[in-house]
């Protein structure tokens, strides 16, 4: 029955926005944050502010990453992926907003105009300072070849991170921005695989159903907002999106 009112919502949907969280790529074999097993289970975060002053947790931060790469690097987009893709090539979906870090929207084919990182991205680094754009196979060949040191700027000496957003670190002020803009002319809102608890991002759901869309969660866990959506599926998410676009 659920999946019946999610296929008539799609068909009906003209200019959606999907809100996506770490649960669209579990199954790509990229962990989440607050599952068992997952990433925050493992480790607690290391902020913003520890990472710029203590060599030590930069060193930890990169080794924690590189950990990670044989996941990242070797992720193909899943199914949840490919279908919001299809949705924003049919221009269903008027844009795709993320908090996800790993570039599977990107690599399923949906262009940069229709995608909003509000948590930045960890396929390549940056320098803090200056900018500079270093690639992560290149933090790895000096992080090994240095001690297991994370690597700093060669060009200006400032510390390297991936191009992702930490605790403590200001948001992206222009793809929040454009994700608001989205999310207040949307007709419907699709949350798909997040727990909706950190803020600002979990804001977005809450403004859409004010300012009068059609929500929708999808997620295998509740959620603090499964009261205030319309329709909320606690399902695997590459399941119920393939069979709600299904003939
Ligand atoms: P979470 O790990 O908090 O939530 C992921 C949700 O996806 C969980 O509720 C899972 O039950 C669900 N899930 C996992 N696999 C699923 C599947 N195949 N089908 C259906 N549901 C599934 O991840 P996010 O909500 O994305 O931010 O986390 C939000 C932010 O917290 C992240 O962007 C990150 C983290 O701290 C920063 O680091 C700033
Ligand atoms: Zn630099």
């Amino acid at each position: 029955a659920a999946c019946a009112e999610l296929r008539a919502i799609l068909t009906h949907m003209r200019r959606g926005v999907a809100f996506t969280g770490a649960g669209i790529s579990t199954e790509c074999g990229i962990p989440d944050f607050r599952s068992p097993g997952g990433l925050w289970a493992r480790n607690r975060p290391i902020d913003f502010e520890t990472f710029l002053a203590r060599r030590d947790m930069r060193d930890e931060a990169w080794r924690r990453r590189l950990a990670l790469d044989a996941a990242f690097a070797g992720a193909e987009p899943g199914r949840g992926h490919r279908v919001l893709q299809r949705l924003v090539a049919e221009r269903r979906l008027a844009g795709i907003v993320t908090q996800n870090i790993d570039g599977l929207h990107q690599a399923a084919g949906v262009p940069d105009q229709h995608l909003l990182e509000l948590h930045g991205n960890t396929t390549y680094a940056h320098c803090l300072e200056c900018a500079a754009r270093y690639e992560i196979d290149w933090v790895r060949r000096r992080f090994e070849a240095n001690d297991a040191r994370a690597p700093d700027c060669p060009a200006c000496q400032g510390p390297i991170k991936t191009a992702t957003i930490s605790f403590g670190q200001p948001m992206p002020a222009a793809a929040m921005a454009q994700a608001r803009e989205l999310t207040r002319a949307c007709d419907t809102f699709l949350a798909i695989g997040s727990s909706l608890v950190v803020w600002p991002a979990a804001g977005f759901p809450v403004e859409a159903k004010r300012h009068g869309a059609t929500l929708v969660i999808i997620n295998r866990e509740p959620t603090p907002l499964d009261a205030v959506a319309d329709l909320v599926i606690h399902a695997d998410i590459g399941e119920v999106l393939e069979a709600a676009l299904e003939p």
